[in-house]
């Protein structure tokens, strides 16, 4: 089949609605209490054309525990990557008929909807690039799951993000915290890396709230979760120590407060934090494999109806 994909994706947490996202995170803690899957037996085919071990990694621990199969694609040795360039399209035209969902990470944005719109299996943005398109979803269930497990609620809880908030991360993160409109955001992100004009738009219209700070100190002492999200994607960048977390800014945090991070961390969070008891990050990247598997399950049911 060659037309446009009618299949049901994942590739921007928009493609959730605040019922379904609720409903994910049920099923995420049903799976991460032992609940079988019900995505036994499905081959999920990864397409990983940018890096990643927390994404990459967990879907395939996701799908091998739910006892199926994974067709993870070799970028140097098949057709799909720089060595021979088959179209993303091709590709998944290809890729519709050996599994049953595919997982892309790509660096051009609008990669993951190019290889979306010719498949006929669902697809799941694990991550796609910079710019206005640019998301990555399930980083932002894993994080809500975090954040519910800690407190039983997500609703009513003061939230600190700090880091680029032109990441795709973020971009992510501040949709699905959308849902829950009791919660208190705070952002801090150094003037350089501050969203663009059509992002800021698309909140204000869309509603989403949050309150722009410019120190830690300034809410450290109130908020329950501070998550740092990265600064910036490029390796090798310096971060600016003032948007850094170490064990002394962290000092005054409440006791039942939580610290997360997206990971991998450079400058931007001290080993020392690793040691304290809020320090969730490790926790929370291990929470991809229930959050993933109920996804999974997610879009394979959507798919047979
Ligand atoms: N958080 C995250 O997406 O990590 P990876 O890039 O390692 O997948």
């Amino acid at each position: 089949m060659s037309g446009p994909s009618t299949a049901r994706h994942l590739l921007s947490i928009d493609d959730l609605d605040g019922d379904t996202i609720r409903a994910l995170l049920a099923r995420s803690r049903e799976l991460a209490a032992g609940a079988e899957s019900r995505a036994r037996g499905a081959i999920a085919a990864l397409l990983f054309f940018s890096p990643s071990t927390r994404t990459q990694y967990g879907f395939q621990s996701s799908v091998l525990r739910a006892g199926g199969g994974v067709i993870s694609v070799d970028l140097e040795n098949s057709r799909a990557g720089s060595n021979w360039g088959e179209s993303l399209a091709d590709t998944a035209r290809v890729l519709s008929g050996f599994a049953d969902l595919a997982v892309i990470r790509h660096s051009e944005a609008d990669g993951v909807y190019d290889f979306a719109e010719a498949s006929t299996i669902p697809v799941i943005n694990a991550g796609n690039g910079m710019g206005l398109r640019a998301e990555h979803p399930t980083q932002a269930l894993i994080d809500l799951f975090t954040i519910e497990k800690a407190f039983g609620r997500i609703d009513g809880l003061k939230i600190l993000i700090i880091g680029g908030t032109h990441l795709r991360a973020f971009r992510s993160q501040i949709r699905a915290l959308a849902h829950f409109p009791q919660v208190e955001l705070f952002v801090l992100c150094p003037d350089k890396f501050w969203m663009e004009f059509a992002d800021a738009e698309h909140y204000r219209r869309a509603g989403i709230r949050f309150t722009r700070i410019g120190h830690l100190d300034e809410v450290k002492r109130n908020v329950d979760v501070i998550y740092h999200n990265g600064i910036t994607e490029r390796r090798g960048e310096p971060v600016d120590s003032f948007y850094a977390l170490d064990r002394a800014r962290l000092a005054e945090m409440r006791a039942d407060a939580i610290v997360m991070h997206s990971l991998p961390r450079v400058e931007d969070l001290a080993h020392d934090v690793d040691g304290m008891p809020q320090a969730r990050y490790f926790e929370q990247a291990h929470n991809g494999v229930p959050v993933r598997a109920a996804i999974i399950e997610h879009l394979l049911a959507a798919q047979r109806e």
